[in-house]
This record gives structure tokens, C-alpha cells and sequence, in this order.
């Protein structure tokens, strides 16, 4: 296996030197001689630490050589990996030129490729928006007259090790992700990589494309997160490390998978009401908390995107199955389902809900009292009897997690055909049927 590496600084650099030092012959390309000349001289051009001893190692074997010749480069290897920049232009849109650059280059080498094995295997390892690969195999194609899968593939591979820490993550990476759709393509990758012990993930290409934005962007937020959290404890002179510190010792539902699963807007007694709060403290006392302060208007513009998407199907009669801010309880208190359904009759239609937990005579207290404010027809719109309210309705909208739902759907009668929007991932295996339509995200 050769393996040619575009682009020779901090993610290159340590790619090429790492699958040197596995014995692979690498070939890394890069158009800035001065990079060029020092890993020559065995020196990496990055600082980066125990990168220096495996760049001058894998030179003197000669398992690594590096040139600004591309062609040189793709026409001695069967593998490349593109890790060249992908920064920010000044609006912030991110610019994928020099990815590009290397698509037009590795398809004019492919075209004049000798001794070609009819196989050419491209990962893109430098962060790039979902369709980005798509678009390198058109490039491909048109430069060189091959056909993808065929001739050649192009696979999203995204790099995910820390500078400061990168020889450690690129052996010991949390796990290693490839968008590809080819089972050939796969098991190549599978083999060039067999000396990492982390778990292999192969998934569709945009998922993977996807996923280093997802993670940047998490760990950002967590970032922007805990300080504003430690500006409002300096300004109330809270010590936030401690708090911090106390908060992530909570790894059942702080630091876990709890809160992080696409569904529904939060709802319920106690979320609304404490964002609300605190975004109301720190305003009144002069701070400015971008990330909390929009934390309710966020969840706000879901319930608008989940409305939305229902009016666009034009369906005149929607059943809601669940009021309740979230499964397993009747508490009706900044129900995101109540807003829906009060959205949905705004919108001129006729709206039946179900819900198990909610029965018309057994309305009490604060639940009665906010549904009247809210809903003050719940009466007729409130449906006990789940026959009655399939018969009433052409699409059901989930907004539950309630498995109770699924069952009464999956044992329908085949009277009419009924559009389902899943809004809480209650059907993941879902497949529309004559008598079933699944509509969902
Ligand atoms: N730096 C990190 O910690 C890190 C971590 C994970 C992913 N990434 C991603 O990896 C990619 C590379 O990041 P980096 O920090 O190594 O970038 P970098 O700017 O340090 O290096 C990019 C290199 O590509 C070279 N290059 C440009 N056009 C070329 C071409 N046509 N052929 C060959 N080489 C070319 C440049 O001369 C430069 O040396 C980016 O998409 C980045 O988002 C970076």
C-alpha cells in the first residue's frame, strides 16, 4: 500500500509520519518549500511533540519522501489523503479551494496514469461541509474520464486528534469514522488502518462529512458555555471552578448521552422556567450571556420549524398524540405540544389530541388552569377514546415518547391511509406502507 498525503502541516504532517512509521511508503505533497525542505532534513514543520523524532526516523529509512510534484505523487500511489486547509473566508463561509485544487490535480495525474490498476482511493481528511465530497468525484471525473467506483472513490474520513496531543489521538482516536459506500473501498481502509485499536465506524458519506462540524461545534459550545457560567458566578461571587468542577461530577445526566438525542421542544415545569431566570438575572445585573440568553428562543423557532414542516403536507385534520411536556406524566406546564396545537387551530385546522395521561374530568389545579389560558377549547379537541380519534384524523403527529402510541398505531385497522410525523424518533425503523405514510426527519 503507497500512500500519497496532500498537504503537509498539522494534520498532514502527523499522518504522514504516523503511516511511515507503520511501514507504509508515504509520499506527502505540499506546494511551500520551505515545509518541503525541512521534513527533508528530517525535521517536521510544525512543532508538535514527538512529531521530530518520527519525521527524522521515517526520513532516514526512506519511508517518507515529500515533493511539491502532485503528479509524481498520485502516479507512485494507490491511496491519497487530502489534508490541506480548509479555513474561513472573511463572511465565515468556509473556503474549500484547495481541496478543490486537488481534485483538478489528482484527476489530470489519473488521466495519464501508466500501469494504471484501474484503482485510485482518495480520503478527504480535512474538515469540509457535507456534499464536498460529492463534488471532489465530479471534479475527478471531469478531469480525468474516469468513472467513480469504478476507476476510482472518494471517501470522507475526518480527522479528529488535538494539536498539542495529535501523535497520541492519531494513534488512540475515540474511534475512526469513514463515509464511504463502497465495500471494496471499505475494507482497503479497513487494512491501512488495522494498526488502530479504536472502534470502526462506517457510515453513509454526508453523516460523516457532518460529524467533525457536529463535534467542533459541541465542544465550543461547552466552552462558551462554562464561561458564561463563570461570568455570572464572578459577578455574584460564586466560586464557577468549583462549580464547574461539582457540575461534571454528575455523569448520569450531565456529562452523558441524556438531553442529546434529536427530538421535541423542551418543555415542562422546570427547563423554561430556570433558563428563563437565569437569562432574566443576568440581564438585569448587565451581562451579556449570548448562549443562555437564546436558549428559549431556540427551543421557540423548533416548535415553528416542527409547525412548519406539518402545514406544508396541507392536510386539513391532525390528531396530536401526547399533550403532556414529555411522557410518563400529566403535568401540562410549558407544554411544547400545547403551543403546536395552539399554532396548528391559528393556522385554520382541525386539531384532535390523545393523550393517556389527560382525562377532561380529571383536570385539576394548575394543569386545568393552564389549559384554559392555552386551550380554551380543550374540551372538544381532547379525545378519551383512541378509535374515535384515528377515525377523526388524516395524519398523526408524535410528540411523545410514549410506546403505548406505537402500538396503538402499528395495530390500525386498514380503513384509511394515515400520514405520520414522528417527531420524537418513535418509529426509527419506520417503512411507509399502503396504509401507513411516514413523514419525518
Ligand atoms: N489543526 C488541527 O488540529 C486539526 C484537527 C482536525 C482536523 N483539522 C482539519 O484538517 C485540515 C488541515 O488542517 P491543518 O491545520 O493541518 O492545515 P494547515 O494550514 O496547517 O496545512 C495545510 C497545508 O496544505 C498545503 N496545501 C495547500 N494546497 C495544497 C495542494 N494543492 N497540494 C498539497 N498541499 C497543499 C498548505 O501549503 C499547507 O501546508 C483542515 O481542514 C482542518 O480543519 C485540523
Amino acid at each position: 500500500m503507497k500512500i500519497a498525503v496532500f498537504g503537509l502541516g498539522y494534520i498532514g504532517i502527523i499522518s504522514a509520519a504516523c503511516l511511515a512509521e507503520q511501514g507504509y511508503k508515504v509520499i506527502g505533497v505540499d506546494p511551500d518549500d520551505v515545509k518541503l525542505e525541512s521534513v527533508k532534513k528530517g525535521k517536521s514543520p510544525v512543532i508538535e511533540p514527538f512529531i521530530n523524532e518520527i519525521v527524522s526516523k521515517v526520513i532516514k529509512l526512506g519511508h517518507l519522501e515529500v515533493t511539491k510534484d502532485y503528479d509524481y505523487a498520485v502516479k507512485n500511489t494507490n491511496i491519497a489523503l487530502i489534508c490541506v486547509g480548509t479555513p474561513s473566508l472573511e463572511n465565515g463561509q468556509v473556503d474549500l479551494s484547495f481541496i478543490f485544487d486537488t481534485a483538478r490535480q489528482i484527476g489530470d495525474s489519473l488521466k495519464n496514469k501508466n500501469n494504471f490498476e484501474r484503482e485510485y482511493l482518495i480520503l478527504i481528511r480535512s474538515t469540509s461541509l457535507p456534499g464536498t465530497v460529492d463534488k471532489y468525484a465530479d471534479i475527478i471525473q471531469k478531469h480525468s474520464g474516469l468513472k467513480l467506483k469504478h476507476d476510482f472513490d472518494v471517501i470522507s474520513n475526518p480527522e479528529f486528534l488535538r494539536e498539542g496531543n495529535a501523535i497520541n489521538d492519531f494513534y488512540n482516536p475515540p474511534y475512526t469514522l469513514i463515509g464511504c459506500e463502497c465495500k471494496k473501498s471499505e475494507s482497503i481502509i479497513r487494512q491501512m488502518y488495522s494498526f488502530i485499536e479504536a472502534p470502526f465506524i462506517v457510515t453513509k458519506i454526508k453523516t460523516a462529512e457532518m460529524l467533525k462540524y457536529v463535534n467542533n461545534t459541541f465542544h465550543a459550545l461547552k466552552v462558551g458555555f462554562a464561561n458564561e457560567i463563570a461570568r455570572f458566578c464572578k459577578k455574584n461571587g460564586i466560586d464557577s471552578r468549583e462549580v464547574m468542577n461539582i457540575f461534571i461530577m454528575d455523569k448520569k445526566l450531565n456529562i452523558s448521552e441524556y438531553y442529546l438525542r434529536p427530538g421535541f421542544a423542551f418543555g415542562g415545569s422546570c427547563l423554561p422556567k430556570d433558563v428563563k431566570a437565569l437569562s432574566y438575572e443576568s440581564k438585569s445585573i448587565q451581562l451579556d450571556l449570548p448562549i443562555i440568553q437564546n436558549i428559549v428562543d431556540s427551543n421557540q423557532n423548533h416548535i415553528e420549524w416542527a409547525l412548519e414542516l406539518i402545514l406544508k403536507e396541507k392536510v386539513e385534520t391532525i390528531g396530536v398524540m401526547g399533550l403532556t411536556f414529555k411522557n410518563g406524566t400529566d403535568d401540562l406546564r410549558e407544554s411544547p405540544s400545547i403551543m403546536l396545537v395552539k399554532k396548528l387551530i391559528e393556522n385554520e385546522k382541525k386539531v384532535f389530541v390523545f393523550d393517556r395521561n389527560i382525562k377532561i374530568s380529571k383536570l385539576i389545579d394548575q394543569n386545568k388552569k393552564y389549559l384554559e389560558e392555552q386551550l380554551k377549547d380543550y374540551s372538544k379537541i381532547l379525545v378519551d377514546n383512541p378509535e374515535h380519534f384515528f377515525k377523526k384524523i388524516d395524519m398523526v403527529v408524535i410528540t411523545n415518547r410514549d410506546n403505548e402510541y406505537r402500538e396503538l398505531i402499528m395495530n390500525l385497522g386498514n380503513e384509511k391511509k394515515l400520514k405520520i410525523f414522528d417527531f420524537v424518533n418513535l418509529f426509527p425503523d419506520f417503512k411507509s406502507s399502503d396504509l401507513m405514510e411516514g413523514i419525518g426527519w
